[in-house]
């Protein structure tokens, strides 16, 4: 593939290679081989609309690990807040000869606008509400290398799924490559059609306490309370008491169950502090495995020697 704008994207045969790719990635780094010769000479520009912290990191750190020339872009401070479109900016990165362009933006579909004006691979670091494919490949890895396959494994993605191109992207892979997700959260916050249309196979919860215990893996979704309405969401309290994963929620999983979370996190809210920090979470493992992962996309996409 040329550009990797979405999880659907990728077929189970290309999935299954990118994790396979980000585990070599990731045993040279533990043999202390800690920059590659494969992006020599390229140059990966990181274009970000809207703040991050994880994915902009990983990817400068996935590129340079490469030894990929890299160009950080960020709106702020840039010609966009004169008003030049996204179209400009793509033609100015175009002539700067850019073999790949990770793009986060606000809008949903950017990474597909962008694709049409530019040569180089487009990569999707998050549109909008609409997808965030490395977070879902990160996210998988992590599943497989804690639990030894993705087939049959039952995931529970909970929360503000409305507001998620997080657990968009995962519905999309993780069905792709066979595990069964359950959606659980609110009924406002979990739009039926929308999880219709990503696939066939993935069920609905509205009830935590009912899903835990025949679950492998728990995600639990960042509240994006800058996104939400009051008709969405009653209240912290109340959200926070059906929906939030606290000590006594998480003893209902199976032992060998894992917690997730992409980050950022709001620590009492969907997640207490004592199970974000516990040895049943992976959410710092989720951030080291998103180097190896992205540096098996861009290696990949790219075609690195
Ligand atoms: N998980 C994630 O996308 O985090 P950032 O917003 O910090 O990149």
């Amino acid at each position: 593939i040329k550009h990797l704008r979405s999880a659907g994207d990728l077929d189970a045969a290309t999935a299954t290679l990118i994790l396979d790719t980000a585990a070599e990635m990731a045993a040279l780094s533990g043999r202390e081989v800690k920059k590659l010769p494969a992006l020599r000479g390229r140059t990966v520009v990181n274009l970000f609309y809207e703040d991050s912290t994880r994915t902009r990191i990983s990817f400068e750190a996935a590129a340079k690990r490469l030894s990929a020339d890299v160009i950080n872009f960020s709106a702020k401070g840039s010609s966009v807040s004169k008003g030049e479109s996204l179209k400009d900016t793509a033609l100015t990165l175009q002539a700067m000869g850019a073999d790949a362009v990770v793009i986060r933006h606000s809008a949903s579909g950017a990474p597909h606008r962008l694709s049409n004006w530019v040569d180089g691979s487009v990569v999707n670091a998050g549109d909008g509400t609409h997808e965030h494919p490395t977070q879902a490949l990160l996210d998988a890895y992590t599943m497989r290398s804690r639990l030894g396959r993705l087939d049959g494994l039952k995931v529970a993605v909970v929360g503000d799924v409305l507001h998620s191109r997080v657990a968009r992207s995962n519905v999309l892979l993780l069905s792709t490559l066979g595990a069964e997700v359950t959606l659980v959260g609110p009924p406002t916050l979990i739009p039926l059609d929308v999880v219709a249309a990503l696939s066939k196979t993935t069920k609905v919860s509205y009830d935590l306490d009912s899903v835990l215990p025949d679950s492998d893996v728990v995600m639990m979704l960042r509240v994006q309370t800058e996104r939400m309405q009051d008709s969405f969401f009653p209240s912290a309290r109340e959200y926070s008491r059906r929906y939030g994963l606290d000590v006594t929620r998480m003893r209902k999983l199976p032992e060998h169950a894992i917690v997730m979370h992409p980050g950022p996190m709001n620590r009492g809210m969907e997640i207490a502090p004592e199970v974000a920090d516990s040895p049943r979470s992976t959410i710092v493992e989720q951030v080291a495995n998103g180097v190896s992962v992205r540096m098996a996309v861009l290696y990949l996409l790219l075609g690195g020697k």
